[in-house]
């Protein structure tokens, strides 16, 4: 069995309305370190999926005179669909409306109340319809919804609630000797000072006032409220509580990835419920920042957005990931806009990276017919390039290993902005006039080609489709990280002139 297992999630996404570029920005970055991990020999299971339930759906649902299953129904296969266009490479995708899940969290409930960590009780608070939110008088914003704006109403209902106060002791344990299990550190901080240490109040964790949800099956009157229902899907999933195998070689698992708007649940809830089951804590919860648009959150009620496959069609999937991966700090919020796309995917997608692979196949191609050894004719100046080459994987892994994301990113790039100025220092159309100077240019297109590979060994991870046109041009078959370290004697590149990877968008 392989030792190195990782599991990581994204947020199981609500299917009210079509996913749009804020949902695929988690679903890239949680895809790039699945594919990462796995080129780096790990054992990954990278699960998604959709979190159907709620009032919000059953309404929507209503108003197009659907059920709710054949509502979240299209929006599901549309987005399967998307995370296909995406390259987005799930093991698995749970949806809370699976009969698998729906089982075992009736079975996870009733062993909580059986354990007396779930009670009945009544419920009074200020709850938000649209983002199915109970909040406190002080949490909001001039009496609205501090998430939306909307206004709030006063409700009253007999409710299951769990016992999340009896944890807040063990939870501030838990973070004092944990000091990575959340990231960034500013999350952390905000956890304890606003939500832990003011004290925390028991979870109300049932409904009885609608109907689309996992009824509670020893009081059919009320269905299992959001969160008990949407955090166990990252344990459900893996056949917790009958199933065992799976469970015992994922679980626990390694990160969660999570918008910083619900990092309190995964953080307080979500630890919680597992103490309470008696099991293990994920190693990591990572609150990311938002894209926004004009100062806002892209966002479903607000409609400000376009179906992410305009973009993909565009620009190509690479850009789309590029973009996400690279612009912003992972973390922070960060704009989206089209501008911002096209002009990052002609900086570097185009001028560096596409145009030193074209340039560097077609000398390979002009000067050697396609057949480039290393005849080893080395000049002081390959130093730089060669050890720069072979340092990267170790820069790159300490910059994934803190989710650096961006700066991995700029690692690479950094080696291929130096691919392209060691071009403009060798200057190969000079040496080729001369047949003495044969061995050096040979040298010099074998140096370049071989940082080519190697930094498209490692962008896999990142925008696999452009990795692969890569190593088609190279005819590089051996592609994994392991590989990175043995440099191929030459490369046979054939006579063919590859396509380029990218064409210049123009920009307005
Ligand atoms: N269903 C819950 C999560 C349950 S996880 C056990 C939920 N769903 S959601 O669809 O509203 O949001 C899912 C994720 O998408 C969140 O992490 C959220 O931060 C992320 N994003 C939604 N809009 C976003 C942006 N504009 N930018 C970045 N991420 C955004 O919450």
């Amino acid at each position: 069995m392989n030792d190195k297992k990782f599991y990581i999630t994204t947020p199981i996404y609500y299917p009210s309305a079509e996913f749009h570029i804020g949902h695929c920005y988690t679903t890239i970055i949680a895809d790039a370190i699945a594919r990462y991990k796995r080129l780096d020999g790990y054992d990954v299971f990278f699960q998604t999926g959709t979190d159907e339930h709620g009032l919000k759906i059953e309404n929507k649902a209503k108003e197009k005179g659907v059920t709710p299953k054949e509502y979240v129904d299209v929006i599901i296969e549309n987005a399967k669909d998307l995370w296909k266009n995406l390259g987005i490479s799930y093991d698995y995708f749970i949806r809370t409306t699976d009969e698998d899940h729906v089982r075992r969290v009736q079975k996870i409930f009733e062993k909580l109340y059986n354990q007396g960590d779930i009670y009945k009780g009544e419920y009074k608070g200020l709850y938000c319809v649209p983002c199915e939110s109970f909040w406190t008088e002080s949490q909001l914003v001039d009496g609205k919804c501090p998430d939306c704006g909307r206004e709030v109403k006063e409700v009253s209902e007999e409710a299951y609630f769990f016992r999340l106060s009896k944890y807040q002791q063990k939870l501030e344990d838990f973070y004092e000797q944990n000091p990575k299990f959340i990231q960034p550190e500013s999350r952390k901080n905000e956890m304890l000072n606003n939500f832990i240490r003011p004290g925390l109040e028991d979870l109300c964790v049932s409904r009885t006032s609608f109907k689309w949800g996992i009824p509670v099956t020893f009081d059919d009157s009320h269905v299992i409220y959001v969160w008990i229902d949407a955090l166990t899907n990252y344990i459900t999933s893996l056949g917790y509580p009958e199933e065992t195998e799976k469970f015992n070689k994922y679980w626990p698992a390694d990160l969660h990835l999570v918008g910083k708007e619900i990092v309190r649940f995964h953080t307080i809830i979500w630890p919680a419920l597992l103490m309470a089951l008696d099991l293990p804590l994920p190693h990591q919860v990572f609150g990311h920042g938002w894209l926004i648009i004009d100062g806002g959150k892209i966002s479903k009620s607000l409609g400000n957005y376009k179906d992410p496959r305009d973009y993909i069609n565009a620009y190509g999937v690479d850009a789309v990931r590029y973009f996400s991966l690279r612009e912003v700090p992972f973390g922070s919020d960060g704009n989206f806009s089209e501008e911002a796309l096209i002009t990052r995917t002609n900086a570097d997608l185009c001028n560096i990276l596409g145009n030193l692979v074209s340039r560097t196949i077609q000398m390979g191609i002009k000067y050697f017919d396609g057949n480039v050894s290393n005849k080893e004719t080395y000049e002081d100046i390959d130093q730089d390039l060669i050890s720069s080459t072979y340092n990267l994987k170790e820069i790159v892994d300490n910059k994934m290993s803190e989710l650096k994301i961006n700066e991995a990113l700029e690692s690479i790039f950094d080696v291929l902005r130096k691919c392209n100025k060691y071009i403009d220092d060798t200057t190969p159309w000079s040496l080729a006039k001369d047949e003495e100077n044969k061995d050096r240019l040979e040298t010099v297109l074998y140096n370049l080609l071989d940082s080519i590979r190697v930094c498209a060994i490692l962008l896999q991870a990142f925008i696999p489709s452009t990795s692969e046109k890569i190593f088609s041009g190279l005819k590089v078959t051996n592609t994994l990280f392991k590989d990175i370290d043995n440099k191929p004697e030459s490369f046979e590149l054939g006579l063919e002139k590859p396509a380029n990877l990218f064409e210049r968008i123009k920009e307005n």
